[in-house]
């Protein structure tokens, strides 16, 4: 049976993956309201993968024998100033997720529980790709600084995201 501590821990990851989601979601409503379908898709992906991060966690409590209790997600932001100051904050976001998960694999080696160790790590490498795609994006629109067309391209290209 797993430790009421790391459930604690486990589940207040839910909840910030939860909140992911959720401000994935936000950003993906403001692209959409100003016509730019394709960050807007890109947004939505994103959200679906944070929900999806979400409910590993979910299932690996409740495999563990663990209760999964839900709290309440905060309220994302509404607006950013423009495209390159939201990725900037998906950056932002996801550099302080990687510490989250960091501190959950802390935790989890404390109460010497191997199986949670190792369940996080697949969650330490999906940082790694969060991070690293969340960057790119950044540095691209930081060379675009605004132009229409690069704006136009980018937005063509974040439209055929996949997963
Ligand atoms: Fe689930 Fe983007 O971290």
């Amino acid at each position: 049976m797993i430790n009421a501590a790391m459930v604690k821990e486990l589940n207040a990851q839910i909840n910030a993956e939860l909140y992911s989601a959720y401000l994935y979601l936000a950003m993906a409503a403001w692209f959409e309201a100003d016509n730019w379908p394709g960050f807007a898709h890109w947004m939505k992906v994103q959200a679906k993968e944070e929900q999806e991060h979400a409910m590993k966690i979910y299932e690996y409590v409740n495999d563990r024998g663990g209760r999964v209790v839900l709290d309440a997600i905060e309220a994302p932001a509404s607006k950013w100033k423009d495209a390159h100051a939201a990725f900037e904050a998906v950056l932002k976001h996801e550099r302080h997720v990687t510490s989250l998960i960091h501190k959950l694999v802390a935790v989890a080696d404390k109460l010497k529980d191997t199986a949670t160790s190792i369940f996080l790590q697949w969650f330490v490498n999906e940082q790694v790709e969060e991070e690293k795609n969340a960057d790119e994006l950044v540095q691209i629109l930081a060379r675009i600084k605004g132009s229409p067309n690069g704006l136009f391209m980018l937005d063509r290209q974040l439209g055929k995201r996949e997963d």
